[in-house]
């Protein structure tokens, strides 16, 4: 098993390369299972999570050409050889379960493993069966498995979520493409992935209006055609990169980043003291840090545009070398506080109550063997290690390669000292 080894206190500076957005891209992947005609997607990020998509899309029958390391990806689902998504894949990587809507709304059955827990919480899947359900499909669930049917085709419904989801915002509005009518989602997810995906559906000639905002409206159309997408670029691993430049000090140029999407981030960052120059137009944002202790920064996760529960995790590591003391509330997720015992293990001062944590900032944290838990998570601790003195060992990384492409080779390129090393080079 592979581990980071980081020895911190080193100033970042130069240019990071934010890459495509993994929430986006795996949404866009299971697009490709709506037409008979080839879907390319360019900036696709190298990823373990985009990899198992690629692999659960080819046992459903879709050639994928995607060669390693490559950031285009052409996919064709011309002909499906099975509408079966086994347990073995769909447990690996929770956004397999989007696979079901697009084969239901096209082929008009498909049989799908439930996704099951995960590190962060229970995660249910019960809001995109409902959608499901009002738009016709007949669902049985069996033996781990959803088996759904809509024999004569999926129809439009109104569909009024009762709290918000990306997942089931996307989900909902992938089947809605080929309905027959008119369907509404209220209450609709507002993260800019839903955007994009809702962009690639239009150049696929779906009939989409109001995606980004919480009412969504889609005409169903027959069938839809191929298309060339560019996947929006990380905002998590743009925010999670901006941490670090704020934790370990420097001035880096974050380059292709989302700069519409971060918002709440820069925010934050600014009110804890760091300098954000952002540009719309180059796609860069520039982080500085003045040399001055950071101010505490209190944050609570909501859904977009609010502070994002996937940079939760990094926030906690950034203000545990704040001077003073913040609160840091995690809405979305009932389990998402893992890494405050790692980060204690570094000399973070953290007391978890229930969804709020008490961060005390230290002057100093200090490198110590850590264990990653989940994919944020485990950046936390790299944030961590980065401000830490001395050596810090990140042990079980394989959460971090899910979701942060070529991550010590960008960092590095910036002065950090970080290398992967793997149980064989230790003897
Ligand atoms: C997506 C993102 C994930 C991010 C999350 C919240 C992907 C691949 N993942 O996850 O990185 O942390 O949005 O911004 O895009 N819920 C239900 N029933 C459902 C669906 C969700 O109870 O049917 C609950 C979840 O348990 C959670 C909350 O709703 O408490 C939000 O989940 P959701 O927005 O659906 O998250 P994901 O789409 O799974």
């Amino acid at each position: 098993m592979d581990s980071l080894k980081i020895i911190g206190g080193q100033p970042l500076s130069g240019e990071i390369p934010i890459s495509g957005a993994k929430n986006s891209a795996l949404k866009l992947m299971a697009a490709c299972l709506l037409t008979a005609e080839p879907v390319t997607l360019t900036n696709m990020p190298n990823l373990a999570d985009t990899r198992f998509l690629s692999q659960l899309l080819q046992t459903l029958g879709v050639e994928v050409y995607w060669p390693k390391g490559d950031s285009e990806c052409r996919l064709n689902a011309e002909k499906l050889t099975s509408t079966i998504a086994p347990y073995e894949q769909v447990r690996k990587m929770r956004a397999s379960f989007n696979v079901l809507g697009p084969m239901l709304a096209r082929y008009g059955h498909a049989t799908v493993s439930l996704p099951g827990g995960c590190a962060i919480g229970a995660r249910p899947v019960d809001l995109h069966l409902q959608a499901f359900e009002a738009m016709g499909a007949d669902l049985l669930v069996e033996q781990g498995y959803v088996k759904a049917a809509a024999i004569h085709g999926l129809k439009g419904a109104q569909i009024v979520f009762p709290f918000v989801s990306v997942g089931a915002t996307e989900h909902a509005m992938l089947a809605a493409t080929l309905a027959k009518g008119e369907t509404v989602l209220e209450n609709a997810a507002r993260e800019p992935e839903i955007a994009d995906l809702a962009d690639c559906l239009i150049s696929m000639g779906a009939k989409i209006e109001g995606a980004g905002s919480s009412t969504i409206t889609i005409q169903g159309v027959d069938e839809l055609h191929g298309t060339n997408h560019k996947v929006m670029s990380d905002r998590i691993e743009a925010g999670t990169y901006a941490m670090a430049v704020a934790a370990a000090g420097g001035h880096v140029t974050l380059t292709n980043a989302p700069v519409g999407a971060l918002s709440a981030i820069n925010h934050a960052l600014r009110n804890a003291g760091v300098k954000v120059e952002a540009d719309k137009d180059a796609g860069t944002i520039e982080i500085e840090t003045t040399g001055q202790p950071l101010a505490p920064v209190n944050v609570d996760t909501a859904p977009h545009p609010g502070f994002p529960t996937d940079l939760q995790a990094q926030f906690m590591a950034l203000m545990s070398v704040a001077r003073g003391t913040s609160v840091i509330r995690e809405n979305i997720f009932e389990n998402r506080f893992m890494h405050a015992p790692e980060l204690s293990r570094l000399g973070a001062n953290i007391a978890v109550r229930g969804s709020e944590a008490i961060v005390t900032g230290v002057e100093k944290l200090k490198g110590a063997p850590v264990m990653a838990t989940d994919l944020r998570a485990s950046v936390s601790l790299v944030i961590a290690g980065l401000a830490a003195q001395g050596e810090t060992t990140v042990s079980r990384i394989y959460h971090l390669d899910r979701g942060f492409e070529r991550l010590e080779e960008k960092l590095s390129a910036v002065g950090a000292n970080i290398r992967r090393t793997s149980e064989e080079d230790e003897g």
